[in-house]
């Protein structure tokens, strides 16, 4: 990765009686940035920014979100075009190299992954090391970590083969750990992967086929399936995706900053609100409960919060949520399915959209508010939300992982704090306390 930031800018700061210049930096979207790495040196002080609200922890060339015009860029295009015309692995590709592979790189990457889909055999005995009720995620947080301890050949980050390996690696090997959880969660026997199957369509396989009855996945089902892992890919540094590039930064071999980033990924305001909202929309049940929960969002004593709406970043819609409910309707017309919780969904996206509370504090749908009703009708339970989620991310956090191992300017990083907490005294012996 080469540095592209340039300086177009100088900030003036006066703080006590000193006048200090900050480079201002361009990129080539979005807001200009202030350097503040000289800062502490020249002015003893930090900056003080919890939740990274105003702070820019990398350059990336990976991923670009306009939060005012619900836009989201990989590497460029546009996410409305890619997942109407691109497919999963052909994103993976972009996402890790920059450019759409043309046909011979797309067919060896598309090889290369299918060669990598099997789990080493002695993998088999950590799933039956939990419980059969343990969630879905824990199983792909212990799994994940625990690939450094098979593949010792590809943890060393600083040597090029060596991550390309262990990127093909978690590609291939996520969706087969991430089927296997499930088979293992509802008791069925595990399926292996089929290298005759694309990427969405081995996936589905390996959790819907069983021994007794043969499988075959609809055209209309796996390019759903795919479009749905488009969408998930990549998101500029979300939590989850910061989780993974802080633990990379210390050098730590793949398989382990990816079990981290999946850890930081289940909680319920980060991928976890897919799971969160559809449990929401069916306890909401019908239409006429909507009001109810629209009344107990804005209700500043009532921690409850509209899963799958609100975002950081995007202040207008996010328009992966778009593309998710066009999704929605393919899925649920070519199964003939009428799912009484989408016409709740969008009943309540009507309502909130047109309440001053959330126009006021531009509160719009979210990836995680239609993908919970589309995940439910390809057969997916809600625990498994959050895997497929996960599963999606890995080539995102994969891909900003090995951007920051070759940034040139990269070092580990360590935030400093404004400490509020007992200035020194003495140790009190028992007797005194
Ligand atoms: C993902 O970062 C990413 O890119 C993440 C993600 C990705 O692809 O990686 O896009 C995936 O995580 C999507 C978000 C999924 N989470 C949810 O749907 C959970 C519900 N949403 C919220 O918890 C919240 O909106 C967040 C966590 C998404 C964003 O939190 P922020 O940016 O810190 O916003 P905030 O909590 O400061 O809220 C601002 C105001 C607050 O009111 P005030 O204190 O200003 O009075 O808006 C309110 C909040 O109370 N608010 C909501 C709300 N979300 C924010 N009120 C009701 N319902 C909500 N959903």
């Amino acid at each position: 990765m080469e540095n592209l930031i340039k300086q177009t800018a100088t900030a003036k700061l006066s703080l006590d009686g000193k006048n200090i210049d900050l480079p201002v930096y361009s990129g080539s979207l979005g807001a200009p940035a202030i350097d503040v790495r000289g800062l502490y040196k020249t002015s003893g002080h930090f900056t003080f920014d919890p939740g990274y609200t105003s702070t820019c922890s990398t350059e990336s060339q990976i991923t670009f979100i306009d939060g005012g015009k619900g836009q989201l860029l990989y590497r460029g295009y546009p996410i409305e075009q890619l997942a109407e015309k691109s497919t999963f692995l052909e994103v993976s590709y972009l996402l890790i190299h920059g450019e759409l592979p043309n046909k011979k790189q797309n067919t060896e990457f598309t090889n290369t992954i299918t060669q990598h889909t099997m789990l080493h055999d002695q993998i088999e005995s950590f799933f039956h090391g939990f419980r059969r009720d343990a969630h879905p995620m824990a199983m792909m947080c212990g799994t994940v970590g625990a690939l450094s301890g098979f593949y010792h050949d590809d943890t060393h980050t600083t040597v090029d083969d060596a991550r390309n390996v262990a990127m093909h690696r978690l590609i291939a090997k996520i969706p087969t750990i991430a089927a296997r959880a499930y088979k293992y969660s509802i008791g069925q026997p595990h399926v292996f992967p089929d290298n005759s199957l694309n990427y969405a369509e081995n996936f589905l396989n390996m959790c819907f086929s069983v021994p007794a009855a043969p499988y075959h996945v609809s055209p209309t089902i796996s390019r759903a399936m795919d479009k749905i892992f488009i969408l998930h890919a990549d998101h500029e540094q979300n939590a989850s995706t910061s989780t993974v590039r802080l633990a990379g930064s210390s050098g730590a071999n793949p398989y382990a900053c990816i079990a981290a980033g999946i850890a930081c990924l289940w909680g319920p305001s980060h991928g976890g609100a897919n799971e969160a909202c559809l449990n929401m929309l069916r306890e909401i049940g019908s239409v006429d409960r909507i009001p109810e929960f629209i009344a107990r969002a804005k209700d500043k004593n009532d921690p409850f919060r509209l899963m799958g709406f609100g975002h950081r970043v995007y202040k207008n819609f996010d328009p992966r949520s778009r593309v998710m409910q066009k999704v929605a309707h393919e899925v649920l017309d070519e199964l003939g399915i009428r799912n009484p919780v989408l016409d709740v969904a969008k009943e309540l996206e009507k309502i909130a959209l047109e309440d001053e509370y959330f126009i006021e504090k531009k509160l719009y749908p979210n990836v995680d508010f239609y993908s919970g009703i589309v995940l439910s009708a390809l057969g997916f339970p809600t625990s498994m939300f959050t895997v497929l989620f996960a599963l999606a991310r890995t080539v995102g956090w994969i891909s900003q992982w090995n951007e920051m191992l070759e940034d040139p300017s990269q070092r580990i990083g360590r935030p400093r704090q404004l400490y509020t907490g007992p200035t020194q005294r003495d140790f009190v012996p028992m007797e005194e306390r």
